[in-house]
């Protein structure tokens, strides 16, 4: 499947300004003005054109400098508002009264794209000409098709510059854990992931896609074993991830059931000298009691802590010598670290096949990697030359033997004391955390780093980052290029948390095949238009995932949310199947009325003067605003928010009327009352589906042309 690289890396798809220059002087507008320090891309986006004259027309009524008018002018959430509108204090005139100025430049304004602007209060509301707008909007569409929209010059060296060196940024996203069940989390930081390689490639920078897998520590050498006991390579070679994560819970039950008595005991013990040592009360408030004294510790329980304590050093010690299962992992894993070859190689084979399975899923949501690295990619040498540089500057201290970093000693009393190596030497998620951060950027000198991390990991991401900028360069340098994009959790229908234990954890696969099969019957209903899809499996496939994405991005990315099936496979509301449906709508009608695309551009687009359609263009005229905000806010929900609206207004064309005329369906490609006008109005309505499919792509999604 083809994914829009919204940036052509030459600049080709720009529109020429040559062409706009053209369109401009029809209208007596002489030269595009342009001013020094002031950012504009006018062969990308059809609003610049409008804000050169804009910026130009409020320049000569005030004097003020066209940089800060830039930065003024604002663009609208509601076209009710105007296309643009200038909050005059914005301008920093001391001095006049921000109405009376706002009266001034209204007054003042002169310029054949945009209607008489009205002065409202403090503000200057700008409304476009339609018929001008129409023509340039729909030629800009037309011409750039997948390209519309995005602006290859945000991610260079020097904006402005094609030929400058594209910024390198590196995403780090999904990471599942090899031995455990890919769930809603990692499906969440996938899809985010996903969405931030496209949105920074659109904007012309040069983005890897890494993924980082949970593939090391003591939990694969109770794999390994668990493998031995339970495993069966056929089914391995079936469906890996599933098989080694019914392995895995298999061995985890038995290592729980093995452990049961020793815990009781730790248990007890902690209980008991919670008892002998409880914590200091806190000073009670003014006017309230002071809390009763804590009993007196007694022999008896003295003596009942210190049998507690022999008897659970007796069965620890019993568990390491039988060897248990927990005692037997550690000691596989240690051999993992010592790269022992017998001991890595069933290992070896489990990352492969799951690494193989996870790339078919990661299709399936048109994702790709260009990196898969893991926890067990993190080298030894590294994370020593990490220790000692912690250990020289002062920043770890030993603790019981093992070492810990005591982040309230070097100005973070919110991040706590975290374990860097443990009492045996072996490392820890963290340490390799760290050490892999240099590693990167070693690897590829990126400006930018971001990690797409589940907020449950927010303050481990906090650690690891304030542990890299305490090591000074090049570390601290690294780490300042580098971001935690952080989201909420995916909860069951009714807003529970979702837990192996429970049985509610849906797993990735099951629930794209679930939402498969449910939009699968939805499509067999209507028996005409099933009997016309070429690959009914495959389209229902792609409405699933579109429904489970938009779900997704439904919210800013920081919310929870409720999977819930019914409602985001169904076509009515803000849903996936929703968007999908808009965009086959438009390519149906494209293939009955038999105009060849190429026809489209020569319209003339000035025809369409229905309120309705107008309305629309306005609309589509500001996608590439949405995408510059998008690239700023980072929010998909910025992208979803625009194509709904997009979609309600193109779905209010089809029903247009015209009362003045008695004309029924004034915007209908079918009944139009010329060969003019039906041509201007599937232009209206293909440039409307390039934008859909643009916002969609960018969201990773696959727009059909039939369901
Ligand atoms: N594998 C981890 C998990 O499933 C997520 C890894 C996130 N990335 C990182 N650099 N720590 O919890």
């Amino acid at each position: 499947m083809a994914v829009a690289r919204g940036a052509h890396v030459d600049g080709s798809t720009s529109l020429d300004m040559d062409q706009i220059t053209s369109q401009l002087s029809t209208l007596g507008l002489s030269n595009l003005p342009t001013f020094p320090g002031v950012q504009l891309y006018p062969e990308y986006n059809p609003i610049d054109v409008h804000r050169s004259y804009i910026i130009e027309q409020i320049h000569k009524s005030t004097g003020v400098e066209p940089a800060i008018i830039n930065q003024a002018v604002a663009w609208t959430q509601d076209l009710k508002h105007g296309d643009l509108v200038l909050p005059v204090p914005a301008l920093r005139q001391k001095g006049t009264k921000p109405d009376e100025l706002a009266q001034k430049i209204a007054n003042e304004f002169e310029c054949p794209l945009v209607k008489k602007p009205t002065a409202d209060k403090t503000f200057v509301r700008f409304f476009f000409e339609p018929g001008p707008l129409a023509s340039l909007t729909l030629k800009y569409i037309l011409n750039q098709k997948d390209a519309y929209g995005f602006n290859p010059h945000l991610g260079r060296e020097q904006p402005g510059d094609l030929q400058s060196k594209q910024k390198k940024l590196i995403v780090e996203y999904s990471s599942p854990n090899i031995a455990k069940e890919f769930h809603t989390g990692h499906l969440r930081s996938t899809i985010i992931g996903g969405f931030l390689v496209k949105l920074y490639t659109a904007a012309g920078w040069d983005a890897v896609s890494m993924n980082y897998l949970g593939d090391w520590g003591k939990q694969y050498g109770m794999l390994s074993q668990g493998f031995e006991k339970y495993g069966s390579e056929e089914q391995l070679q079936k469906d890996p991830i599933k098989h080694l994560n019914e392995v895995y819970v298999k061995i985890n039950n038995d290592n729980s059931e093995e452990q049961k008595p020793a815990k009781k005991l730790a248990e007890k013990k902690d209980e008991l000298e919670k008892t002998k040592t409880p914590p200091k009360p806190k000073k009670p408030a003014k006017g309230q009691e002071a809390p009763p004294e804590p009993p007196k510790w007694t022999d008896e329980q003295e003596q009942e802590l210190q049998s507690v304590t022999a008897e659970l050093e007796k069965v620890q010690a019993e568990l390491v010598a039988k060897p248990s299962i927990d005692e037997k992992a550690r000691q596989f894993f240690k051999r993992m670290v010592e790269s022992d070859k017998d001991a890595l190689r069933n290992w070896e084979k489990f990352r492969n096949l799951s690494i193989e399975a996870y790339k078919e899923m990661y299709s399936r949501l048109n994702i790709a990697f260009d990196d898969y690295s893991g926890e067990s990619t993190v080298k030894n040498e590294d994370m020593d030359k990490t220790a000692s540089i912690l250990e020289q500057k002062g920043i770890s201290e030993d603790s019981k033997g093992a070492v810990i970093v005591d982040l309230a000693k070097h100005g973070a009393p919110k991040l706590g004391k975290t374990l860097v190596k443990k009492r045996d030497g072996t490392s820890l998620y963290l340490t390799r955390d760290i050490a892999a951060n240099y590693e990167r950027f070693e690897k590829y000198a990126f400006d930018k780093m971001i990690y797409v991390i589940a907020s449950q990991q927010d303050v481990h991401v906090a650690q690891f980052f304030k542990i890299l900028s305490l090591m000074g360069p090049p570390y601290k340098d690294a780490v300042e290029k580098c971001e935690h994009v952080t989201f909420g959790m995916v909860k069951d229908p009714k807003g529970q948390t979702m837990s192996t234990r429970k049985g509610t954890v849906v797993s990735l696969a099951d629930s794209l095949d679930a939402a498969k099969e449910f939009m699968h019957n939805v499509m067999k209903k209507n028996e005409d238009k099933y009997a016309q899809v070429a690959d009914p499996e495959g389209t229902a496939d792609t409405l699933a995932i579109s429904a489970i994405m938009v779900q997704d991005y439904s919210g800013k990315m920081i919310n929870n949310y409720n999977f819930d099936m019914e409602r985001m496979t169904s076509f009515e509301g803000d849903t996936g199947p929703y968007l999908q449906y808009s965009h086959a709508r438009v390519c149906s009608m494209e293939r009955k009325a038999g105009i060849p695309r190429s026809q489209l551009l020569s319209a003339d687009f000035s025809l369409i003067t229905a309120k309705e359609g107008v309305e629309l263009i306005r609309s589509l005229a500001q996608w590439p605003d949405v995408f510059l905000n998008t690239y700023r806010t980072r929010e998909p929900v910025t992208v979803l928010t625009y194509l709904f609206k997009m979609t309600h207004l193109l779905s209010s064309c089809y029903d247009a009327k015209d009362y003045e005329n008695k004309n029924a369906k004034t915007m209908s490609v079918m009944y139009a009352e010329s060969e003019e006008k039906k041509r201007a109005l599937m232009g209206l309505y293909d440039a409307a589906r390039q934008v859909l499919g643009n916002g969609m792509r960018l969201l990773g999604l696959t727009p059909v042309e039939r369901m």
